[in-house]
Parts: structure tokens; sequence; C-alpha cells
């Protein structure tokens, strides 16, 4: 029977209309050879569209959301709009609006990328890092007194709640254990100088692992998790953190699994509606250039794939991204793949389509 799914597309600012453009090619591909139906609905959204009508997130726009079935976003940044407005306004705010409580960000090194660390291969980069998403520092308490004088004060405090941080890590077990890989969850913190806040993740961290004895459990400061990532990054499997601590680690992730240019992620609600994002941003610099690696956005459409429960059609998608990284690009980085933008497109949906 054929499936149908109802999702939203944001291509937002600069490339992202363009990644976006490339991710649905390869996803429509994956759709007919899986006998799924993609009912797609555009919203123009971003910097361009707040520019021009001062508008950001109607209400409107969150009503029709939420009878969808997905959210697929490009990127979200203008040069001419003063950060926090977008990210807040638009991003943030459609995570914390449908409850996304998770980011996923796999990190994999895939066959023929380049990884800056010195003797480690995709045998040694393969791990997933579960981040908070909608509580800690990014929950928006704090404010100001006696803001612009010379006795300011500004306060911005970490929200962690009993059940943020529960719905969290039980996440992250239930991952790691459907995963299957080297079934051992990290808790990434910092316990030896935030004792409110990593007092509460690691008592639940410890207490929801006695109901996964399958598991094995392991800690490490936020400081040398990074530490570790570059030096012995074989030994992650699954990583649990807080929304910033999340926020850090994943760009740094990012980095040693080849670049932006390949790293995705989703904001997940596991029972209600999730959003996926190639994670680099909107790169205003090679806007219409076709320059830029659509892989992120094409991964990003993956997880969407896999989250729906649709894990044959993610994995075709992954199979042709790994082909083509094997194969074909040159670097993974913006104009240097040895292809356009839609080059690549073309290339994976081909190589999936049997050509
Ligand atoms: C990310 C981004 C966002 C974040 C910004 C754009 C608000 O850096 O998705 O990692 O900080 O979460
Ligand atoms: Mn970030």
């Amino acid at each position: 029977m054929t499936k149908e799914y109802r999702i939203a597309v944001i291509p937002g600012d600069g490339t992202g209309p363009e990644v976006v453009a490339e991710g649905l090619k390869v996803l429509e591909t994956v759709a007919e050879k899986c006998d799924i139906k993609l009912n797609l609905t555009y919203y123009n959204l971003g910097g361009e569209h707040y520019k021009s009508t001062g508008e950001i997130l109607p209400d409107q726009v969150l009503e029709e959301l939420a009878l969808l079935d997905a959210i697929y976003l490009g990127a979200i940044g203008h040069p001419d709009v003063k950060p926090g407005i977008l990210e807040k306004g638009l991003l943030l705010k459609l995570r914390f609006h449908f409850d996304q409580y998770i980011n996923l960000r796999p990190v994999k090194l895939y066959e023929g990328v380049d990884t800056p660390l010195k003797n480690k291969g995709p045998e040694d980069i393969d791990f997933v890092v579960i981040r908070e998403n909608t509580e800690g520092l990014y929950a928006g308490a704090g404010g100001f007194l006696k803001r612009g004088t010379p006795d300011e004060v500004a306060v911005q405090e970490s929200i962690n709640t009993r059940k943020g941080v529960e719905r969290c890590i039980r996440y992250a077990f239930e991952y790691c254990r459907k995963r299957n890989k080297g079934k051992k969850l990290t808790l990434c913190g910092k316990t030896n100088v935030l004792t409110f806040a990593f007092d509460l993740w690691e008592r639940v961290f410890y207490e929801v692992a006695k109901e996964y004895p399958d598991i094995a459990t392991d800690y490490a400061h936020v400081d040398a998790t990074c530490m570790w990532m570059v030096k012995n990054p074989e030994w992650f499997d699954v990583i649990v953190t807080d929304n910033m601590f999340g926020d850090i680690i994943t760009d740094l992730a990012a980095m040693i699994q080849g670049g932006m240019g390949i790293a995705a992620g989703g904001n997940i609600n596991p029972d209600g509606i999730s959003m996926f994002e190639p994670i680099g941003g909107s790169a205003p610099k090679y806007t219409g250039q076709r320059m830029i690696n659509p892989i992120a956005a094409i991964c990003a459409a993956q997880i969407m794939l896999e989250t729906l429960g649709e894990s044959k059609a993610a994995a075709m998608i992954e199979k042709g991204v790994m082909k083509v990284l094997r194969d074909d690009i040159k670097d993974v980085a913006a104009g240097r793949m040895g292809y356009r933008t839609d080059e690549v497109g073309d290339l994976i949906a081909g190589y999936i389509r049997g050509e």
C-alpha cells in the first residue's frame, strides 16, 4: 500500500533553497522506488521574507504545520538581519513550539571523505550525539538589571527539568539499543562545576541506566569530550548531553566527519512533528553559485525518512551518498567537489534509480 507523508518544506535563506531542491530530488527518487507518496507544502519564511513583510513565523503557519508529518528545512540566517531575530523567532520557535526535545546528530566519516584527524578513518568515526533541544541555556530564562549602566547585570540561567532531562536520557538509551553498535552511552556534562544541573543529569542517567542492563554507561566532562573526540573518537557510540554543550560539541563533531557539507540533524519530537535540517547554515557568499554541497541536506532527508519509519528508503539514500562520496566527489567542501550542487543531486538520484 502506498504510504503518504505530508511534508512542510522551508527552503529558507542563502543556499537553503539550492540544497533543499537536491534533497527533494533524491527524496522523490527513493519515494518512487519505495511506494511512498510525498505531499509537499512550501513555506516562504526566513530573512528575505522577514525583510519584505516583517513577518517571521505567523501563528497561522504554526497551525498548518501542526497538521503535517514533518518539516524539511534548508537554512535560516540573513546577513542583513540582526543575529538572534531569525534564530529565536523561527528556528528555536519551531523547536520549542513542536516540543522537538531531541536534537539528533549522527557523526559518521564516510569512505572517500577527508578528516582533519591524523591516522583516523571511517572505522574510528561513527557515533551519534543526542542533544537536549528545548531546555538548558536555550530556554530564555534570565534578564538584565540596569542595562547599559556601569552597574549592569546580565543573567542567563540554565533550565533543567526532571521531565526534560529524563525524556532525553531515555530516548538516548532507546536509541543506543536500537542502533545496536557499540551499545555504549556516554553522558557528557560538567559535574565538577555545574553541580546542580549536572547532578540532576547524572542521577537521572544512572537511574534510567538500570532499565538498560545491555547498554554500557560512561561519563565525560564536556571539555574532556572535546579532547577525546579529537584524540580517540572511536571511544564514542552514543553521547547524550544538554542543549548548550550539544550545540558546541556537534560543530566539532561535524568537522571530524568532513565538514558542514555533510553534517545533518533532526529536531525530533518522537510523538509529534519533527524537523530535519543540514546544520551548515545559509552560507550567503555561495548563494546561487551552485557550489555548495547538497549532501548535508540529502542526509537530513535520510534522517527524516528513518524517523518516519521508512528505514528501507533511508538506507537507499545512505547507499547513494556513500557511493558518490567514495567514487565521484573530490572534496566535500563548497566549490571543490568537482561537480555543481545540482550535479551532485543528479549523481545520487541516478545511482538510486540504478543508472
Ligand atoms: C544549531 C544552530 C542553532 C543552535 C542556532 C542557529 C540557533 O547553531 O542548530 O546547532 O544554536 O541550536
Ligand atoms: Mn550549532
